[in-house]
């Protein structure tokens, strides 16, 4: 993998990581009025997370990626449909979180649960994702030489 991609990849990683930390501070600091960080929080890991993901889609279309090695074509198709359910389900947490009007209550209590079950699939999604670009372009160099 050229050092650039790798470590534009790895730069938004850090930043998606450090903004899903942020939302569980909030998510778990039961502080009364912490709700109006909490959508400013979500909202921005939305945007880190689009930009990302438009990134790593922009890599899964590289031609001669995608030439040389035509079993990633449907790894990363699939890489794609998670995103779309990824954003989908980062869009319904934006909605909960922005209809907040307390931090307390059941809504927030399956807020916290919500978002646990989102940092998961996103966690192993990536992991799986990063590995596959990692290995087209590992490959692709170790062919080369
Ligand atoms: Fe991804």
């Amino acid at each position: 993998m050229s050092d650039d991609i790798k470590e534009k990849l790895e730069e938004q990683h850090r930043a998606i990581d450090e903004a899903v930390r942020q939302t569980e501070v909030i998510l778990a600091s039961g502080i009364e009025n912490s709700f109006r960080d909490l959508k400013l929080q979500v909202s921005a890991l939305h945007k880190l997370v689009s930009i990302n993901f438009n990134h790593e889609e922009s890599i899964g279309k590289l031609e001669e990626v995608l030439e040389e090695f035509p079993r990633l074509t449907n790894l990363f198709d699939r890489f794609n449909k998670e995103h779309g359910e990824l954003i989908n389900e980062l869009e319904r947490l934006q909605n909960t979180a922005a209809e907040l009007s307390s931090f307390t209550g059941s809504r927030i209590q399956s807020l916290r649960e919500d978002f646990d079950t989102f940092k998961v699939k996103l966690e192993s999604h990536e992991s799986r994702e990063f590995e596959a670009i990692q290995e087209a372009y590992t490959t692709d160099i170790s062919q080369a030489d």
